[in-house]
């Protein structure tokens, strides 16, 4: 029986998600040379606690960190620290002292390193061994989502979470791009199938302008297979020698259905200066503690521009 065939009630739950953590952030040099990008603050929280976080709300239970070399700081992220938890405790930092505390029970985090740098679909390749027969998200930190009207307040991998759940297929989370920025991203293309789900016909990564079928770009939250790893184990690697993931969900739609989803969050590429600068803003502006203070900053700083 082929996957999007199976009864709802015989689909394994989706229970793990794979976040890599491995690359060197060139874009993001010097900040990123003993710092990784991923420890990157949007106000107070690193962009991998939100990512975390995102998963965790979409009953995630284990995460495993695809890391690399200089990303000790993500685990010590995710552990506890028993120095700093004594002196917050000392001083009656109860707030603090449980933020710091609960990070640790977020998940059971498990780490496997990338030995090279070989692209994303080899990064999250590692992972194999820890997965087993089971689906899994995959989500990657320097693309995040804040909150609109059209999301309702639920995290952008539950829309891919709930399709799985409708369509039993692999689940490729996508948002519209403006077409020139469409050479940044896999584009994809498919037929309409309603509920916002396109029935995937193809994927081209990073296309020029006049060669892109489409403006949906996958946007870092991705709904895989085990079979998944097969492909990108098989995959040749592109001109820059890295294993792109859309070659692993090209090899994906020439066996089984795939669809794309609409994720209706506001999607941010914290990947890109600009991107950041505006996750910034975002999430300033909807915190309760600092977004009233922050928009009064900004509407006199931009009246005096
Ligand atoms: C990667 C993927 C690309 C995807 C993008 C945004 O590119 O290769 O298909 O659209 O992430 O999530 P990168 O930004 O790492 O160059």
């Amino acid at each position: 029986m082929s996957p999007d065939k199976k009864p709802t009630s015989l689909r394994p739950p989706v229970r793990k998600a794979v976040i890599p953590v491995a690359g060197f952030g060139t874009r993001f040099l010097p900040a990123t040379k003993a710092t990784p990008k991923e420890m990157f603050p949007l106000v107070d929280k690193p962009l991998t606690q939100y990512v975390v976080e995102e998963a965790v709300a979409c009953g995630i239970e284990e995460i495993v960190f695809v890391t690399g070399q200089a990303k000790r700081a993500i685990e010590d992220h995710f552990d506890r620290n028993i120095e700093l938890e004594y002196l917050l405790d000392n001083k009656g930092k109860k707030r603090e002292l449980e933020q710091v505390m609960e990070l640790a029970e977020k998940a059971d985090f498990v780490y496997v390193r990338q030995k090279e740098m070989l692209g994303l679909g080899h990064a999250i390749l590692q992972a194999r061994h820890l997965i087993g027969d089971e689906p899994f998200l995959v989500m990657t930190p320097d693309d995040v989502f804040s909150d609109n009207s059209g999301s309702n307040g639920r995290p952008a991998a539950q829309t891919l979470i709930d399709a799985y759940e409708k369509v039993g297929t692999p689940i490729i989370g996508v948002q519209e791009v403006p077409k020139d920025r469409v050479h940044l991203y896999g584009i994809v293309s498919g037929e309409p199938v309603g509920d916002g789900l396109l029935k995937m016909t193809g994927i081209i990564e990073k296309p020029d302008q006049k060669d892109a079928p489409t403006n949906l770009a996958q946007c870092g939250r991705y709904l895989f297979v085990p079979e998944i790893f097969e492909h990108f184990a098989q995959a040749k690697p592109g001109k820059s020698g890295e294993i792109h993931i859309t070659e692993g969900i090209k090899g994906l739609i020439s066996n089984q259905t795939v669809h794309a989803a609409m994720i209706p969050n506001l999607y941010h590429d914290a990947g890109s200066k600009l991107g950041y600068l505006q996750a910034i803003v975002e999430f300033a502006l909807a915190r309760d503690d600092l977004g009233e203070e922050f928009e009064t900053y900004l509407r006199k700083r931009l009246k005096n521009a």
